[in-house]
């Protein structure tokens, strides 16, 4: 199974953001998307998760899943094959508590009550987060909150997953425990379209496309 991005422009209001975009991502494949600030990255991230109308952005082009065009399935199809992990997304938890945090998308998708118990647990350990469960998260440190945010998308267990300068903001210790979580996702058959600044998150990609006034470029060196 693949993620196919098909000729995608993307416009607020007449200014092109992102210009005729195509890229692909393989089950178990990373793939790094690094570019200048403001050269339309979190812009591709939204755009792929399908939300940039509620930004204010047109948007025209294909974006599938194997054969699946997101853009027609249902909000419990589209999760079950993309994960997104927003830049800021870690300003976005509501929960009260970790685990709450974590419960939300599978008790949203209807999984089964013991399913859901197992992929918490599951998404906390993977993330190494196991201590926090109990936590609440307005007490957490900011690196501590986006690794909730990165277990919370896990525990929907999509096929592919968007990682939007997930190493941001973090520790050494902890940019190296997310590339690592990163590399055992692509080793267990997911996905990953990652976008970083960091030139030791770019090490873990398969395959690096330089995003440059919204044209997308192999990168070649
Ligand atoms: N909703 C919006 N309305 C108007 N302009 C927007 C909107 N979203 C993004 N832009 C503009 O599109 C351009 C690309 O923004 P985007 O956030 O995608 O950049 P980026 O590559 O992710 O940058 P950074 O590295 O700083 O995260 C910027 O000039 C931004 O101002
Ligand atoms: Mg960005």
């Amino acid at each position: 199974m693949k993620l196919t991005v098909e000729n995608l422009t993307v416009m607020f209001k007449n200014r092109i953001i992102l210009d005729n975009v195509s890229l692909q991502v393989e089950a178990g494949e990373i793939v790094a998307v690094v570019g200048p600030n403001g050269s339309g990255k979190s812009t591709l991230c939204t755009a792929i998760a399908g939300v940039s109308q509620n930004y204010g952005l047109s948007t025209v082009g294909r974006i599938r899943i194997g054969d699946k065009e997101l853009s027609q399935l249902s909000i419990h199809e589209r999760c079950a094959l993309l994960g997104v992990i927003f830049q800021n997304s870690d300003n976005f938890l509501f929960s009260q508590y970790v685990e709450d945090e974590l419960r939300f998308a599978p008790e949203n998708l209807c999984v089964p009550r013991a399913e859901i118990e197992t992929r918490i647990k599951e998404a906390l350990d993977f993330t190494g987060i196991s201590y926090l469960r109990h936590r609440k998260i307005q007490e957490l440190s900011g690196g501590e909150k986006k690794l909730v945010s990165i277990a919370s998308v896990l525990t929907m267990m999509s096929k592919f997953l968007i990682a939007d300068e997930i190493t941001s903001g973090v520790d050494e210790d902890r940019k190296v425990q997310i590339r690592e979580i990163l590399r055992k996702l692509a080793k267990d058959n997911i996905g990953i379209l990652m976008i970083s600044h960091n030139r030791n998150d770019i090490e873990i990609a398969d395959r690096i496309y330089v995003l440059k006034d919204g044209k997308l470029h192999d990168r070649t060196d």
